[in-house]
C-alpha cells in the first residue's frame, strides 16, 4: 500500500523556509502547522505566512489548523490554494459544513481529533472527509513523545472506512520517528507527518524521509 511522508516545517529553519521547503522535494506534502495561542498554548503563523508559502513551496501543502473558531478561518486556508485543510473536531461547530465548503473551495477536507477525542462519533461520518488525521501527541508542540495509546482509534477508522468503501487517509501525527512509524502503520496509518525526526535527525531531510517511507512501508497492509 502506498504511504504518504509529510514533513512538518515546524522543525525547520523559520528564518530559511524557502531553503527548508525545498529540501524535502521527495515528501507527499509539506506539514504546515497553523496554531492560535488559544485552542494550543502555542504561535506559530497565519494566513499571510501560509500563502507566501504556498507561493513558493514545491510540494504541495497539508495545512493543520490547531485554531478556534475553524468555521470561521478554516475556508480561507482552502482559498489561498492549500491541497488539503484539516481542522479540529473540537474546535468546530459543525464539521460537516465546514467539510463540504472546503472541498466547494477545491480543498481536501480533514478533521483532527487530540488524543482525549473519542472517534466513534465521527466513523459515519468518513464519507464527508478526506482525511482523518489522529494526533499521537497532545497539540502544540514538536518533539514529543509518541502516544501508543491512541493506535485503536486508527484499526476503527480502517475497519470503518473499508466497510463504506471509502479511501480516506487516515494520518498521525506527533512522534513519528523510524522507531514508531511502524507501529501507526501496523495499526492502519497510511499518511504520516515527522517534524524532528525529517529536520533535526542525523541524516540530510531527503535520507530522513526515506528511512521514514521504508520502516511505514513494510509495516504497512
Ligand atoms: C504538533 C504538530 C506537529 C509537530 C510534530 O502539535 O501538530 O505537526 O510538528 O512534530 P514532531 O514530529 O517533532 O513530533
Ligand atoms: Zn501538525
Amino acid at each position: 500500500m502506498p504511504v504518504r511522508i509529510n514533513p512538518s516545517i515546524l522543525a525547520a529553519d523559520f528564518v530559511n523556509l524557502e531553503r527548508d521547503l525545498n529540501s524535502i522535494q521527495t515528501a507527499d506534502l509539506v506539514h504546515v502547522d497553523v496554531m492560535d495561542n488559544h485552542f494550543v498554548p502555542n504561535l506559530t503563523f497565519g494566513p499571510q505566512m501560509v500563502g507566501r508559502i504556498q507561493d513558493v513551496s514545491p510540494v504541495p501543502l497539508d495545512v493543520h489548523l490547531m485554531i478556534s473558531d475553524a468555521d470561521r478561518w478554516a475556508p480561507g486556508y482552502a482559498e489561498l490554494g492549500a491541497y488539503s485543510v484539516t481542522f479540529h473536531a473540537e474546535a468546530a461547530e459543525n464539521p460537516v459544513a465546514l467539510a463540504r465548503r472546503l472541498r466547494e473551495i477545491g480543498a481536501r477536507a480533514g478533521i483532527a481529533v487530540k488524543p482525549g477525542t473519542a472517534i466513534e462519533p465521527y466513523l459515519e461520518l468518513l464519507p464527508e472527509f478526506d482525511q482523518v488525521l489522529v494526533m499521537t501527541v497532545e497539540p502544540g508542540f514538536g518533539g514529543q513523545s509518541f502516544m501508543p495509546e491512541v493506535m485503536p482509534k486508527l484499526g476503527l477508522l480502517r475497519d470503518a472506512a473499508a466497510r463504506q468503501g471509502l479511501d480516506v487517509w487516515l494520518q498521525v501525527d506527533g512522534g513519528i520517528s523510524a522507531d514508531t512509524i511502524g507501529i501507526a502503520a501496523e495499526a492502519g496509518a497510511n499518511t504520516f507527518v515527522a517534524g524532528s525526526s525529517v529536520y533535526n535527525s542525523n541524516g540530510d531531510p531527503t535520507e530522513n524521509i526515506a528511512a521514514l517511507r521504508a520502516a511505514a512501508e513494510q509495516h504497512s497492509h
